[in-house]
């Protein structure tokens, strides 16, 4: 079982998107029972919102379930022990989840695209108010996140 925590800076776009998307390729490749997924955010700005309305519009065009029931948290130092790879949107984030967690002694930190080959942020919605690339920058991400991990037998 492969546990992965989402962060983003507020948890309600970009993280709760790569929640749900990566779930739903999971589900896709018949690999849901492999993974336990979640998110939160590194500031404690959006604590107890839904999902930002835009991000849950995308998700619906693009037919990816979502909770719509979840509700945003801040990350705390347990999720570091917890999650075996805690996976950011951006650079920020980075330094954010290494502020929660004092460092990162076991090497779980990751940025997204990292996975993708492209050493660069996904693309933040909150001022551009693009929703669309934000969706496209987390779907590649979540599709190499995918094909990186190891197939395994369930626990
Ligand atoms: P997220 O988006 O980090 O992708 O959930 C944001 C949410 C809230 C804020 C910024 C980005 N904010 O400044 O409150």
């Amino acid at each position: 079982m492969t546990k992965i925590l989402f962060i983003c800076l507020g948890n309600i776009c970009r993280s709760p998107m790569a929640e749900a998307i990566m779930k739903h390729l999971a589900a896709e490749a018949g690999r849901s029972d492999e993974f336990e997924i979640a998110s939160a955010a590194v500031s404690e700005e959006e604590w107890g919102n839904p999902i930002y309305p835009p991000a849950a519009a995308i998700l619906r065009q693009y037919g990816i379930p979502y909770d719509g029931q979840r509700i945003a948290r801040q990350m705390k130092a347990s999720d570091y022990e917890k999650y075996d790879l805690i996976i950011a949107m951006d650079e920020a984030n980075i330094r954010g989840i290494r502020r929660i967690a004092g460092g990162d002694p076991d090497n779980k930190i990751r940025l997204l695209l990292d996975y993708a080959g492209e050493h660069r942020n996904v693309a933040d919605p909150w001022y551009t108010r693009d929703f669309e690339t934000a969706f496209d920058d987390i779907l590649k991400g979540c599709r190499a996140l995918l094909a990186a991990l190891p197939r395994s037998k369930a626990q």
